[in-house]
């Protein structure tokens, strides 16, 4: 709900559980006023403005007539350089004459039905407020925008700066909002991290001064997301207040979280301003990206619902909104390079009856590409490995009953390539300067229209050449040597953003030329994880590490701001190729069943054990796939801070959900575990695990005081048994009504502690983990 208040001049934004406040000022500008926890309208704002009485010691008041009026103490919406401000401003700009002077104040406001920004990734919106500012002097507008989402309790702002003015403008900063509130001591969290540890949650108390996350990588980068949580310092999972803001953009982006003298707490988000100058020619205008707000007084995981509900609901394409995506296997572990047709055939017909639903062919199917050195920028099929091409091995592969997916890196070029060759002005390179590479590639010009024509024309010409109904769309490095050979000067140093509109509209084309393709974004995994991809890509390949335990700690960051439906997890083969770790291959389904599930290792060689215990996973996964794709999702623990992390995953009737349990270090001789299990309809309710195995190799050589033979630990005669026996796990099954398991929480079977097992005991070795599923049930079922 969006309303304005003519006697006070306020704009209240209502969502189901938040208000926001804001107010045109006697100054004209427009101030801030509140967000947060739901309040009634305001008709004494000023009982809740810090406004000072008098101008204070070295400030600078805004003008003569009132004194106690200075921009650095006043909490605004949007805010620049110049008139007294010394914060991070919103906008920063040169105007015609040299100065770097502007003052925004309120001219108009409108509400705006179904607003569209051409090209650039957003929120489907309904109503949408803009306010209109200008400055006080020249023809300079900033349109304000805000929608509202009720249900998800969210608000979307941007902005667009519009120069009427005679000559041009030059943008150096232009954030796409800001938010000012008085600090109550908020902590910070965000998302860190690098290639195979991507999205890290790390939490930090803050102090006077700008704390600042950004990248300048040309994505939006592995080493920090473009989000940030504020949080009171006793907020958890389930209880507290926290503010979240993530960004719609893919490029080089800053967020500042900015304490001044007196404790005014200004936080904003938008491009990178490092390396970036664009110059806005008269009568043109600039578009900021879109920024997601939410607030909750419910904890994180309530915070986190509000993001991913929006994201499912109103920011994947519309065509994949709600549908259940396949599962695939992945040939990239099971191969590398070194695959012909016949090996991914026996691949893919292995997949089929273990019962995954679509094949993608990675990395090696084109050109020369039998290492990381060659061939990027020529999309056309090696007839050695695959001799009837493209459209002959998706048609092989859906005979076998699988559907089709190919890879491809489209925004890069090797210089070892037919394309490079033709046309060495395309790639990013500084002329008489060597291009310093990563992983032996470069990157193409997307600022260059000519690339961006051939990009799409080529694209089209893979995407048709089968059958396919997948793309996993890569990017593996970072941009260097910032230059384009085409864009004149006063371009070069808005290369950046112009990179990412080209990408944009790229993808913009293909995804409306290929409507039923199904995108996974990837960039090295997860370099790129973002809502701009996810405008367009569904899902996103979370990281390439594998490993189960670095990947509770990266899908648990990563599901802070992000669906479980965006999260893209492989099962991979023993040991993990990443850390070199052994965990359990139940456990490495367990941990990728909370998102979109794949399998990347060579199906082709699995024992009887593996492929029995796949098989029972695939069923189990396809029985629970809404659930584990679109339920919404508590983190109840973690191995941040615990032994354990558990996660329940909860569908929208709140009849049924899954927790999700998963062990660090083995215990011995622990004391009893038990969840509190919240969030379900009253009723009552039946709880089971889900049937696991275990490989008897996990007893070492306590197997000869249990069988009636005595056999060789690793010896040939155990081996053989240990790949076909399937041991398994204990028999749970309780009936609880759901005041029961909330108050007197889900009691778990004690573990293994070395003087006896049966069907109730649980064997928890290092990384154990367990699925149990809460049904309601009818009494009498
Ligand atoms: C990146 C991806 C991997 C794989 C390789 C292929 O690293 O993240 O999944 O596709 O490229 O080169």
């Amino acid at each position: 709900m969006i309303k304005f208040n003519k006697e006070n001049q306020s704009f209240y934004l209502e969502t189901n559980n938040t208000s926001y406040i804001m107010y045109v000022n006697e100054h004209g500008h427009l101030g801030h006023v509140y967000y947060g926890s739901k309040v009634e309208e305001l008709n004494n704002i000023e009982d809740f403005l810090p406004t000072y009485q008098f101008e204070n010691g070295t400030s600078v008041s805004y003008d003569e007539s009132s004194k106690g009026y200075m921009l650095n103490y006043t909490l605004l919406e949007s805010s620049t350089y110049g008139k007294g401000d010394y914060r991070t401003p919103l906008l920063h700009v040169e105007l015609p004459d040299g100065s770097r002077t502007v003052d925004f104040i309120y001219q108009s406001h409108e509400i705006i039905e179904n607003l569209h920004f051409d090209k650039m990734p957003q929120a489907r919106k309904t109503e949408t407020l803009c306010i209109t500012l200008k400055d006080t002097v020249h023809e300079l507008y900033l349109n304000m925008y805000y929608t509202v989402y009720e249900t998800e309790n969210i608000i979307i702002r941007n902005t667009k700066l519009i120069n009427k003015m005679e000559g041009s403008i030059i943008i150096d900063k232009a954030l796409s909002m800001q938010l000012d509130m008085l600090n109550k001591d908020y902590q910070l969290l965000k998302l860190n991290g690098a290639w195979i540890r991507e999205r890290n949650i790390s939490i930090h108390d803050l102090s006077k001064g700008i704390f600042k996350i950004d990248s300048k990588q040309g994505n939006s980068s592995n080493t920090s997301n473009p989000m940030f949580i504020l949080k009171d310092k006793n907020t958890s999972e389930q209880s507290g207040d926290c503010y979240g803001v993530t960004l719609i953009y893919s490029g080089n982006f800053e967020a500042n979280i900015e304490i001044n003298s007196h404790n005014f707490l200004r936080s904003n988000i938008g491009i990178n301003s490092f390396d970036f100058r664009y110059t806005l020619e008269s009568n043109d205008e600039f578009i900021t990206p879109e920024c997601v707000l939410t607030f909750s007084n419910q904890g994180l995981s309530a915070l986190s619902e509000n993001f991913h509900s929006l994201i499912n609901e109103h920011i994947i394409p519309l065509n994949f909104k709600g549908k259940e995506r396949p599962i695939l296997v992945n040939n990239w572990e099971a191969t590398y390079f070194d695959f012909n047709q016949k090996k991914l055939l026996a691949i893919a017909k292995k997949a089929k009856q273990l019962g995954i639903e679509l094949f993608c062919l990675d990395d090696g199917w084109f050109s020369r590409r039998n290492d990381d050195f060659s061939s990027l920028g020529d999309w056309y099929y090696n007839k050695k490995k695959l001799p009837s091409g493209v459209e002959g091995i998706s048609k092989k592969i859906n005979k076998l009953g699988l559907d089709f997916g190919i890879w491809v890196e489209p925004e890069m070029v090797n210089k070892e390539s037919d394309l490079y060759k033709e046309h060495p002005t395309w790639a990013i390179e500084i002329p008489g300067r060597t291009p310093a590479l990563g992983r032996n590639q470069m990157i193409l010009d997307l600022t260059n229209q000519e690339v961006r024509d051939y990009l799409i024309e080529t694209m089209s010409t893979v995407f048709s050449s089968g059958n396919i109904s997948y793309v996993k769309w890569d990017m593996n490095r970072n941009i260097s040597d910032v230059f384009s050979q085409t864009l004149p000067l006063h371009k070069q140093k808005a290369f950046h953003h112009l990179f990412i509109l080209g990408l944009y509209e790229i993808l913009e084309e293909l995804t409306s030329r290929f409507p039923h393709i199904l995108f996974e974004s990837c960039a090295s995994g997860g370099n790129r994880f973002d809502l701009g991809m996810a405008y367009y890509m569904p899902q996103t390949w979370t990281s390439d590490d594998t490993d189960s335990y670095e990947r509770m700690l990266i899908q648990e960051g990563t599901s802070m701001a992000y669906p479980l439906s965006m999260i893209s997890n492989h099962v991979s083969g023993d040991r993990s190729h990443q850390a070199l770790r052994h965990t359990p291959l139940e456990t490495r389904f367990n941990v990728a069943s909370f998102g979109v599930l794949g399998y990347e290792l060579d199906l082709s060689k699995l024992h009887k054990f593996d492929i029995e215990a796949i098989k029972n996973q695939i069923a189990f996964y396809k029985e629970h796939r809404n659930l584990l794709q679109f339920g919404t999702l508590k983190r109840l623990t973690s191995i941040r801070e615990t032994n354990h992390t558990i996660w329940q995953v909860t569908n929208k009737e709140k009849t049924e959900c899954l927790i999700l349990y998963f062990q660090d270090k083995a215990l011995v001789n622990p004391a009893f575990e038990s969840i509190k299990i919240d969030g379900l309809q009253e009723g009552t309710y039946k709880i089971t695990n889900r049937t696991q195995y275990m490989n008897i190799r996990v007893t070492g050589d306590l197997v000869n005081h249990v069988l009636p033979v005595k056999l060789k630990v690793n010896g040939t005669a155990l081996n053989m048994i240990a790949n076909r026996y399937l041991m398994k796990s204990e028999d749970f099954s309780k009936t609880m009504t759901s005041s029961q398991l909330r108050n007197m929480n889900l009691l778990l079977f004690h573990t293994f502690t070395g003087t006896g097992q049966n069907e109730k005991t649980m064997i928890l070795p290092d990384y154990g983990s367990r699925i149990f599923h809460i049904k309601k049930i009818e009494i009498g079922d």
